[in-house]
């Protein structure tokens, strides 16, 4: 692994944390090759059960690396988000992961976390998508992952004033699911991430695999693969461990088969 991020496992959970705290965590080219090979091992690791993503230093992420982008002509601009992006593959990510947020969490890193299933902000952090006041638009999801995670009315408000909100407001709109004092960030995102890796992991794979692609499904295609989904996990042993333990009256132990 190189040196702007750093990935660690503890039992079940996976941490991916963005390591360039002098630039605010700036996404350069390299920082996110990085990220994209993090993320492709964490997906082939069945230890992993939950990954935390995170920023080192004041902020979560300031957004994409600007001066990186500031030469960029219109085909090579494009062709940064063709393919499997970094935001893509963090959504596809077949483990639940939760974005722990604190400081400054603009541009392409309020689009890293809407690609994130859970959103645990402190109360110092700000989200924005301020990429309208340099000219350009979000090309990571900002246009559209907002809009369905907060509605399009406070979305459009997001993008085209490109003004920040704070963590309150956030969690207000629905962009985060908790807002937590900041020196409770890592150990409330912990706390989350270890009942998730005690969880079963095939069902938990399903239901998110099943929330994320039925949101572009018309409603009963889209309750088709639900029930799919949940007929198939009846041939898991963890299906059978989780009933057994419920009608036994103890905590189930999960194998992830
Ligand atoms: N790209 C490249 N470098 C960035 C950056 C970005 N998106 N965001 C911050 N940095 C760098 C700054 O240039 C500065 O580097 P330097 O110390 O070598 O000059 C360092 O990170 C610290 O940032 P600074 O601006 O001094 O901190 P601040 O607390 O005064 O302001 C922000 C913080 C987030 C308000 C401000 O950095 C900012 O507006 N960043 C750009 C946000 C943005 O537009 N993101 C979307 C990009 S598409």
């Amino acid at each position: 692994m190189g040196t702007l991020i750093g990935l660690s496992r503890q039992g079940g959970i996976a941490t991916l944390t963005l390591q360039r705290p002098d630039k605010l965590n700036a996404l350069s080219q390299e920082l996110l090759r990085e990220c994209q090979e993090a993320l492709k091992e964490v997906a082939a690791d069945d230890r992993v059960g939950c990954l935390i993503l995170r920023g080192e230093g004041r902020a979560f992420c300031a957004g994409a690396d600007v001066s990186g982008m500031r030469e960029l002509d219109p085909a090579r601009a494009t062709a940064r988000f063709s393919g499997e992006t970094v935001w893509q593959a963090l959504e596809n990510l077949p483990q639940p992961t939760i974005a722990a947020i604190h400081g400054y969490c603009f541009g392409g890193g309020c689009e890293l976390v809407l690609a994130c299933d859970l959103r645990l902000a402190a109360d110092n952090a700000t989200f924005g998508q301020p990429e309208i006041k340099l000219g350009i638009m979000p090309g990571a999801g900002g246009t559209q992952r907002l809009p369905r995670l907060v509605g399009m009315t406070l979305a459009k408000e997001m993008v085209l004033l490109g003004e920040p909100i704070g963590a309150p407001e956030a969690y207000r709109i629905g962009l985060v699911n908790r807002v937590v004092p900041a020196e409770q960030l890592l150990d409330e995102a912990r706390r989350w991430a270890d009942k998730l890796a005690r969880l079963p992991p095939l069902a938990l794979r399903m239901a998110k695999g099943v929330m994320n692609r039925g949101r572009g499904l018309d409603l009963p295609t889209a309750l088709e693969l639900e029930r799919l989904g949940f007929g198939v996990l009846f041939g898991t042993e963890d299906q059978k461990e989780g009933m057994r333990a419920f009608l036994e009256k103890r905590p189930a132990a999960f194998q992830g088969r």
